[in-house]
């Protein structure tokens, strides 16, 4: 059957107009933030090789399926699957696959937003010369300073939650083109210059050398699964914003021409690369200047800015750095809010700005619980063989990254490759029935599923493939 829906929500001018969004939505502090600080807590290269196999097997073909499935719905996950089980003759109860990506976007975006907080506070002490000749335990008490006071913590997030509404309450599509046009190509050179320095470094083979070569004998405490398997799992969703319905809303607005292929594959190889330079820039200083690469969250706040204190035009280079990565927070965090959003204007009869306010509200609100994780109400676990300092915060990271979005995709993946006709599946890709169209329907059928359910099961013990 042929579908020719339209969003109300608009559409994408082209293909590269969508893919510009989407590497937005990807691209961010899941990059340059996060993949970092797991990658020292989880390891190195052993974490980044199978994060890198996460992305290529499991994380692309669900992608594809998640923005074939937006494509053909062109309506708010919730009602896309809701409106495609309909079509297809399946229970209505799909829609729950986009209510709980909703309620992932709503807690990702409420941590996502004061560690976006953070940023936008190191745009000013940097810009103020802040850093200059820091050495690691100034660059370390400076962080520890801001994320102690919850009221500086509070003010910025509120400020990042303002902006975030503010895009949404427009439209996602206006002027984010732009943007991203100018400001990706940007942060990526500002990393390779920050690679530059980190050549300079007296470490940087000892950095290249932990984030690409698996150190086995590393290996040997930690449980496979649940220590590096899972964690990196989580990474791959969260960095390319799957599982959770933010790209298949993008899928939405997809016109009907473009090739989710050729899109998936750029957005991924941009993500992919974003996070390695990353990598490659900040392991050397760790060494360098005797970090501990396990420094938890903090590891970028602490390690760049002695980059940017040593380094000529540091205080511009280190600024610039921070306001771009503000912008790469803020064009993934507008996406966490659109699937809410596009529900409340469809079903609640709402205004754009409206939906976008109350979403806003309830983020902010949430984000108050991790504004409080890292000084009054923080508390230590042990997850994933390393120590979580930021209780409740790292309780909604890992309950979203590991757990719902990975489910999100799982489900993705069933509905896409086990429930759906076959036929709607070939019109939507539009790859025609050959090779390219069966690899990817194998690796949403069988290789991506056993990934997550594998990786699943034996994190919680529920099954023991290499019990020893
Ligand atoms: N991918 C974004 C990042 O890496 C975060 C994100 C996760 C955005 C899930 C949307 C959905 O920063």
């Amino acid at each position: 059957m042929s579908v020719n829906r339209t969003s109300i929500h608009g559409q994408w001018s082209s293909r590269w107009a969508f893919i510009l969004a989407a590497t937005g939505s990807a691209v961010g502090l899941g990059n340059i933030w996060r993949f970092p600080y797991l990658t020292g807590e989880n390891g190195g290269g052993a974490f980044v090789l199978v994060y890198l196999a996460c992305v290529l097997l499991v994380g692309i073909p669900i992608m594809m399926a998640e923005i074939l499935l937006g494509r053909r719905g062109r309506q708010s996950p919730i009602n896309t699957m809701e409106t495609l089980a309909e079509e297809e003759g399946l229970s209505r109860h799909w829609h729950l696959l986009g209510w709980m990506g909703v309620i992932a976007g709503f807690i990702i975006l409420s941590y996502y937003s004061v560690i976006a907080g953070w940023t936008l506070s190191y745009i000013l002490k940097t810009g103020s010369g802040a850093f200059i000749d820091a050495d690691a335990a100034l660059t370390q008490g400076i962080f520890t300073d801001l994320i102690s006071d919850p009221k500086k913590l509070l003010l910025w997030h509120s400020i990042f939650i303002l902006m975030s509404v503010v895009i949404v309450a427009r439209g996602v599509k206006n002027g984010l083109e732009q943007a991203v046009k100018i400001l990706m190509p940007a942060l990526f050179i500002l990393l390779l210059i920050m690679v530059g320095y980190a050549m300079s470094t007296e470490k940087f083979l000892e950095g290249i050398s932990y984030l690409f070569i698996p150190d086995f004998d590393a290996l040997a405490d930690k449980n496979l699964f649940s220590d590096i398997f899972l964690p990196a799992l989580g990474q791959a969703f969260f960095s390319l914003s799957i599982g959770m319905g933010a790209i298949m809303i993008y899928g939405s607005y997809l016109p009907k021409e473009s090739s989710i292929t050729f899109s998936c594959f750029t957005i991924a190889i941009a993500d992919t690369s974003v996070a390695l330079l990353a990598g490659i820039a900040i392991f050397p200083i760790v060494f360098s200047y005797g970090l501990e690469p396990a420094g938890g969250p903090g590891l970028i706040f602490i390690t760049l800015p002695i980059a940017f204190g040593q380094m000529p035009f540091g205080t511009f280079f280190g600024s610039l750095f921070f306001i771009l990565l503000l912008f790469a927070a803020w064009t993934s965090g507008i996406s966490l809010l659109e699937p809410a959003v596009t529900w409340l204007v469809e079903n609640k009869n709402m205004s754009r700005v409206k939906a976008a306010a109350l979403a806003g509200v309830i983020t902010w609100l949430l984000g108050i619980v991790t504004v409080l994780s890292f000084n009054d109400w923080a508390f230590s676990f042990s997850f994933a063989g390393s120590i979580k300092e930021n209780g409740l915060f790292d309780i909604f990271d890992i309950l979203t990254s590991n757990i719902m979005l990975p489910l999100g995709g799982l489900l993705v993946a069933i509905f896409a490759a086990w429930q759906m006709s076959e036929s709607s599946t070939v019109e939507e890709l539009g790859l025609g029935e050959g090779r390219a169209y069966q690899a990817w329907r194998f690796a949403v059928r069988y290789i991506a599923p056993a990934g997550v359910l594998i990786i699943f099961l034996n994190a919680t013990g529920l099954l023991n493939v290499f019990s020893s």
